[in-house]
């Protein structure tokens, strides 16, 4: 095995002492956290001192994760929420006041990706009904679970609203132009709204991961995919979730009071501009 690759998912960071009580009193919403990076987000939030509400379509995934948390003293709660679902995403961010009483950080992860699993084929012969389905829960989803939350972070004169790219948005990326697509107006959905909530306080910005390896048990063609990304990028080694989690943290901490309206990439240099 060479040295960019990698078999052994260290999906979640492990806790150290030098990571800061810096989130302490705040209250994060991650969607899509019952798997996969959503997940390393949840624990890195959690780590940092925050209250977390795993909002995640897969209910027993994300009580699994809440309860992970729990057990290792940290604050959580599992809401099962289809971002879909504009009614689904008020229980969402009531849950969050009633048991938390704020609101300070949403991360909008979930997406169609990996855990449900997306085709990968031509540009014409994507079904119409999958491209539809894309982007209701990589946009729309997005866009809903922002306009649940921005009532209460309005109220606070607060918040903190981290959108989920894809380096594939900056790239292009060849029998996928559903997914791609959905990510790349992530882009302007970040810079849009950064401009509308920025007089209330409340930041939005952007995270663009690369090619990461983010399931847990990945068969041979995923694992090979994953890994052949080390070759595209400067830092030449196989992405994992524990790479994106500190960017995540940062957008969510007043230490980017004054940033807004930006897109990160974390991909170990394979986009650069
Ligand atoms: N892994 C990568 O290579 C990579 C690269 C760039 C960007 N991303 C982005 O990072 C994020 C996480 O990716 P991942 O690799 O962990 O994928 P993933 O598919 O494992 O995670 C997505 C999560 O969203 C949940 N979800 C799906 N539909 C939902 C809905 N309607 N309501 C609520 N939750 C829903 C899924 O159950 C899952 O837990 C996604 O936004 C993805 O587009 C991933």
């Amino acid at each position: 095995m060479s040295q960019s690759e990698s078999t052994a998912n260290e999906i979640v960071q492990p806790v150290n002492e030098l990571i800061s009580n810096r989130l302490k009193g705040r209250v994060a919403i991650v969607t899509g956290a019952g798997h996969g990076i959503g997940r390393a987000y949840a624990t890195r939030l959690a780590a940092e001192g925050a209250s977390v509400v795993i909002a995640e379509l897969d209910k027993a995934a994300g009580e699994s994760v809440a309860s992970e948390l729990v057990e290792k003293g940290r604050s959580a709660i599992a809401v099962a929420t289809n971002v879909t679902d504009p009614a689904s995403l008020k229980n969402m961010a009531s849950s969050a006041i009633d048991t938390f009483g704020r609101i300070d950080i949403l991360v909008n992860n979930a997406a169609i990706f990996s855990t449900i699993p997306m085709s990968r084929s031509p540009f014409d012969e994507i079904e119409i009904q999958e491209w539809d389905a894309m982007m209701a829960v990589n946009v729309k989803g997005a866009w809903l679970a922002s306009r649940a939350v921005a009532p209460q972070m309005k109220t606070q004169l607060s918040g903190k609203i981290i959108n989920i790219s894809s380096g594939t948005a900056l790239k292009g990326s060849a029998s996928r132009i559903h997914y791609v697509t959905s990510k790349a107006a992530i882009l302007g959905f970040t810079r849009t709204l950064a401009r509308e909530l920025g007089q209330y306080g409340i930041n939005v910005n952007c995270v663009a991961p690369g090619n990461t390896l983010s399931e847990v048990n990945p068969d041979e063609s995923t694992l090979s995919f994953r890994n052949a990304g080390a070759n595209d990028r400067a830092l030449k080694r196989t992405e994992q979730p524990s790479d994106l989690v500190g960017a995540v943290a940062f957008f969510a901490s007043s230490d980017s009071d004054f940033i807004t309206g930006q897109t990160l990439v974390v991909d170990g240099g394979s986009f650069m501009h």
